[in-house]
């Protein structure tokens, strides 16, 4: 009965799925939200750009396009209007570029961002990355659901564990760790919509997220000390405090641990209790048993920069963080979105100092 309503509800609305109506709902969602079974209804084509069908019976092209349908209005896909925590894949299909000291430098769309492949998104495979660097996976096989459980499942995102791995050239790729454990806000990601990650409102990561992207990015990880690679592990109590202490270049000891939190270089709050925790109040900075972890530096999805980081790694300050008006390739609301809601001082060096504070003896007001 309750799938009934929902189908009734979901056709009334010509599939416009409304932020009261839960699609996936932790589970399986109703099947005809992805497939159609003869690519026709009412005598028309479901699919109308693929009249012989798609693999799989998927409603549109590919398993990308298909989750796009409905994603790419919620922020996953939206011209750089997506401030969620995972971010806006849009970002993947822009490249810059700017000369610096005579050399022509760029920051290409497919570094900045897992590269799904969607043909009615103008997403191709990664041209530089043949496969998940310290890994085997191919990127010519990455799409939403090589991460995210079509058929959903219990953890967090829908995300693929080891119980089940991702459907890869028929078979299955096996995951060696775990879903995360962590706690999110709102799909819809844009505007003023509750999914916009800032200070308060962000996910709440718990445990698990850097093994988890060594499923596929093994020899990238390393929780010892065997590897010349950035630990991922407890931050001890000297960068828990300087952490805490950091408000901004100009400012790096007045910070409160209660407070001290940012959006932009998240940790996994190892103690918390996701059962009461609140994703859209949490301010709460590190102790030292928290850790750094991948998604401290990069995001899931895609971001405006190299290497899918979360702030531009190649400028000393965060005012020169490209795209900027003067890069080819430029358009304004790429330079305006490119730090979603986030300002800064004038004088903001890199965000790795929120961890490090090695801004602590700059000049202040350095322009380059
Ligand atoms: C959110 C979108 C979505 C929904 C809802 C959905 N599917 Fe799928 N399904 C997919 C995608 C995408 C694939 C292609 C394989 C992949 O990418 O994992 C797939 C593949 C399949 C396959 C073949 C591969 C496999 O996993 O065995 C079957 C069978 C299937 N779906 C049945 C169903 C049934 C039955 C339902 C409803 C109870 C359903 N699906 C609901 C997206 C969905
Ligand atoms: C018919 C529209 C529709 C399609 C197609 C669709 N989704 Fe969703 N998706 C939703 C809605 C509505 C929600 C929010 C409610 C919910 O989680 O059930 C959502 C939520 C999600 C979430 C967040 C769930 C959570 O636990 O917070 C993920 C992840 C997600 N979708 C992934 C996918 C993937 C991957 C595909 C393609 C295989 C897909 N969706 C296809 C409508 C859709
Ligand atoms: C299902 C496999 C898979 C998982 C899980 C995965 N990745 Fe990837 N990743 C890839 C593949 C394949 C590529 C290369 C293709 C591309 O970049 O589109 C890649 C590329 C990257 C890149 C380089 C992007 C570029 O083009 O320069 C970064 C950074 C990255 N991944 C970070 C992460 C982080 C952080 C996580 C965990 C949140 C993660 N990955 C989880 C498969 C995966
Ligand atoms: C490399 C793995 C990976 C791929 C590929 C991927 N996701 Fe995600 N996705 C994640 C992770 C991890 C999160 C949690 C991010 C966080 O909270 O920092 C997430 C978060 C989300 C969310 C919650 C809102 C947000 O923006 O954070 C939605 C919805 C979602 N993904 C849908 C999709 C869709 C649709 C696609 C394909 C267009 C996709 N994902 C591709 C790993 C992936
Ligand atoms: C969320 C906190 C955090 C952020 C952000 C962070 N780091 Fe670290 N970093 C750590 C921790 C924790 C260690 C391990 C320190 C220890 O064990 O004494 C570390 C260690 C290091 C080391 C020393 C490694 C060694 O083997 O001695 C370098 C270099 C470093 N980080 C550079 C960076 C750079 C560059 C950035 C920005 C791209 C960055 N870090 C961002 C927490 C962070
Ligand atoms: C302290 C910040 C930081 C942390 C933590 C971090 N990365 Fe990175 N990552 C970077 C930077 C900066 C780059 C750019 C290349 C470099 O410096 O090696 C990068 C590059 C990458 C690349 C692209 C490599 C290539 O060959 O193009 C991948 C993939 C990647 N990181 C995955 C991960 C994964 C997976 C984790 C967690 C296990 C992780 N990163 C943790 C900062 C970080």
């Amino acid at each position: 009965m309750k799938t009934f309503i929902k189908i009734a509800l979901v056709l009334a609305l010509g599939l416009s799925a409304s932020s009261v109506l839960a699609f996936h709902d932790a589970g399986v969602a109703y099947c005809a939200g992805c497939h159609t079974m003869h690519n026709s209804q009412n005598g028309a084509l479901v699919d109308a750009a693929h009249p012989a069908g798609n693999e799989y019976l998927l409603n549109a092209g590919n398993g990308t396009d298909t989750c796009l349908r409905c994603h790419a209005g919620y922020g996953q896909f939206k011209n750089g209007e997506g401030f969620g925590p995972g971010g806006d894949y849009y970002w993947v299909t822009r490249t810059f570029s700017w000369v610096s000291r005579g050399a022509t430098l760029s920051s290409p769309g497919d570094s900045h961002g897992h590269n799904v492949i969607s043909p009615a998104r103008g997403i191709a495979q990664d041209a530089t990355l043949a496969n998940a660097p310290g890994g085997t996976f191919l990127s010519s096989r990455l799409g939403c659901t090589s991460c995210h459980d079509p058929h959903g499942n219990q953890n967090f995102r829908l995300l693929y564990g080891t119980q089940l791995g991702p459907k890869y050239d028929g078979t299955r790729y096996s995951f060696a760790y775990p879903a995360p454990l962590a706690l999110g806000n709102s799909r819809n990601t844009y505007g003023t919509q509750p999914g916009v990650e800032t200070n308060t409102d962000h996910t709440i990561y718990k445990s698990g997220m850097s093994n988890w992207c060594a499923n596929c990015h093994t020899a990238l990880h390393d929780n010892n000390t065997t590897n010349f690679v950035h630990p991922t592990r407890a931050m001890g109590s000297t960068i828990a405090a300087t952490y805490n202490a950091y408000v901004s270049s100009d400012d790096l000891s007045s910070g409160d641990a209660a407070t001290s939190y940012w959006g932009l270089v998240p940790f996994e709050a190892v103690n918390v209790d996701l059962a009461t925790a609140d994703p859209a109040n949490y301010t709460q900075g590190p102790t030292g048993q928290d850790e750094v972890m991948c998604l401290s530096c990069h995001r899931a999805h895609a971001s405006p920069f190299n290497d899918i980081a979360r702030w531009d790694m190649s400028v000393n300050l965060i005012s020169l963080s490209h795209p900027l008006t003067t890069d080819v390739g430029f358009i304004q609301t790429d330079v305006d979105r490119k730090y979603y809601n986030y300002t800064f001082v004038a004088n903001q060096r890199s965000l790795c100092n929120k961890c490090h504070v090695k801004d602590e003896f700059d000049h202040a007001g350095a322009t380059h």
